[in-house]
């Protein structure tokens, strides 16, 4: 039950994750004033930290060690990867295309995270 629960709000929050990235992303690419809004720069951190507590709670409730379950410790770098290249595609990348590279290179990871999570595999599909 509990589990279900947190499972729904883990999901949920990937997906609202995804979309407000995706229009940061295009925001970012237009140079858009509209990426500096209030709701804008919240809205994402207060997503990512519900999300990131839902995560937690699905390993403490089902008693997973990430030491033992390497597909873990896969997400959690991996998630430390997407917020670092985020950070560089939305704020602190310097040039448009170091911006655009690291908006990319962010959704390659986040791509990698959802194979991980599905699959429940480090390297998804050769193992
Ligand atoms: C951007 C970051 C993340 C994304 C996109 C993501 C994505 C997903 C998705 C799509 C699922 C459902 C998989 C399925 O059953 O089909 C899932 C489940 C799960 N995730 Fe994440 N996740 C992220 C971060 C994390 C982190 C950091 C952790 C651990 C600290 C974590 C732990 C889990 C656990 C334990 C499940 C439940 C697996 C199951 O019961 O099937 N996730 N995640």
């Amino acid at each position: 039950m509990e589990y279900t629960l947190l499972r729904l709000m883990h999901i949920g929050t990937v997906y609202v994750t995804l979309v407000l990235f995706v229009l940061r992303g295009f925001w970012m690419l237009l140079d858009s004033p509209k990426l500096q809004q209030r709701w804008v720069r919240i809205l994402p951190h207060v997503n990512d930290t519900l999300l990131l507590i839902a995560a937690i709670g699905l390993v403490v409730v089902a008693e997973l060690n990430p030491l033992q379950q390497p597909w873990i410790l896969a997400k959690i770098i991996g998630l430390l990867a997407y917020i670092g290249l985020g950070t560089v595609a939305l704020k602190r990348g310097r040039t448009k295309p170091i911006r655009v590279m690291a908006f990319i290179a962010a959704l390659v990871v986040f791509a990698y995270i959802v194979a991980v999570a599905v699959t429940k595999q480090v390297v998804p599909g050769l193992f």
